[in-house]
C-alpha cells in the first residue's frame, strides 16, 4: 500500500486560508493529505505548535501566510520567518528539519495553493513516514523532540527570537546595528544549550542522576553537563540531592 502522508497546515486567515478556500471553490485538484488549522496571522504560529505536531507523529507541517509586505497586521509574517528559522535550526539537531516548510500564498492564489501543497505531499512521500509515526515510534527520538518543544518555548529562546529584528535591524542609541551574523551565532549557541538543558531535565524526570551518567546517557561531554547543571540549579530547576560513593547526585526540582 502506498504511503499517504499526514500533513498539518497552519494558514493565516487573511491570505493563505482564503487562497485555500479559493482553490476549493475553483475545484482545483490537489491531494487531500493536509489538515488545516486557521490562525489569524502567520506571526501567531508558535514554534511549539510545529514541534508538537511532529512529536505527535505528523509527517510534515506547512506554515503559510501572506506575502512579505502584505500581512494584515503589517509585520506578523516577518516575525513568522524568524520563528520558523529558529524551529528549523532546532529540528536540524534531530534530522527533522526537512519535514517543515514555510510559504506565502495570497487570497487570489488558489492555483498556487494547490501546487505548493501537491509539491509538499510529493516531497514528504519521498522522505517516507515520520520516525515518530506508527505504533512503535522511536522513544529516544520522542524525548529529543520533546526537549526541542520545551526549549523552543523557553523564556530565553522567546526573548532571543522576539528581539532579533529590533536588535539587528534598528539602530541602537549609538546609531549602530548589532550584526546579524553575530546574532545568528548567539542564537545557534543558545539553541544547542537549551536543547541539551531540556534533555537533562527530561532525563532527570524519573530518576536522580550523576553528571557522569547524564553525560553517557546523552552523549555530551561531562564538563558541558556540569555547566548545564549549574545553570539549571541557578534557575531552580535542578538541585543537589545526595552524595553516593563520592559522587554528587542531582534531582529535578519541578
Ligand atoms: S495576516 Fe497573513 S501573515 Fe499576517
Amino acid at each position: 500500500m502506498s504511503f499517504e502522508p499526514k500533513l498539518l497546515g497552519f494558514l493565516c486567515n487573511w491570505c493563505s486560508y482564503a487562497g485555500a478556500d479559493l482553490a476549493g471553490v475553483s475545484r482545483i485538484q490537489y491531494p487531500p493529505n493536509m489538515r488545516v488549522i486557521r490562525v489569524m496571522c502567520s506571526g501567531r504560529i508558535d514554534p511549539k505548535f510545529i514541534v508538537q505536531a511532529l512529536e505527535l507523529g505528523i509527517d510534515g507541517v506547512y506554515v503559510m501566510g501572506c506575502h512579505i509586505g502584505d500581512c494584515h497586521y503589517l509585520e506578523g509574517n516577518y516575525e513568522a520567518v524568524k520563528k520558523y528559522e529558529m524551529t528549523r535550526e532546532f529540528l536540524k539537531l534531530v534530522g527533522l528539519d526537512n519535514r517543515i516548510r514555510l510559504d506565502w500564498v495570497s487570497a487570489s492564489e488558489g492555483v498556487r495553493f494547490g501546487e505548493v501543497v501537491s509539491k509538499f505531499v510529493n516531497d514528504i512521500k519521498e522522505l517516507g513516514p515520520s520516525p515518530l509515526s506508527g505504533d512503535s515510534p522511536d522513544k529516544d527520538l520522542i524525548n529529543k523532540v520533546r526537549a526541542i518543544r520545551l526549549a523552543a518555548g523557553s523564556n530565553r529562546m522567546r526573548a532571543l527570537v522576539g528581539r532579533e529584528r529590533k536588535i539587528t535591524e534598528e539602530d541602537n542609541v549609538y546609531g549602530e546595528k548589532y550584526p546579524l551574523e553575530k546574532y545568528k551565532e548567539i542564537m545557534s549557541q543558545a539553541i544547542i544549550e537549551e536543547y541539551e538543558r531540556h534533555r537533562i531535565l527530561i532525563a532527570l524526570e524519573d530518576e536522580s542522576k550523576s553528571v557522569k551518567s547524564l553525560a553517557s546517557e546523552l552523549s555530551v561531554d561531562p564538563s558541558i553537563i556540569l555547566e548545564h547543571i549549574l545553570t539549571l540549579k541557578g534557575r531552580a530547576q535542578v538541585d543537589f540531592q545526595e552524595i553516593i560513593k563520592n559522587t554528587p547526585i542531582y534531582m529535578r526540582r519541578e
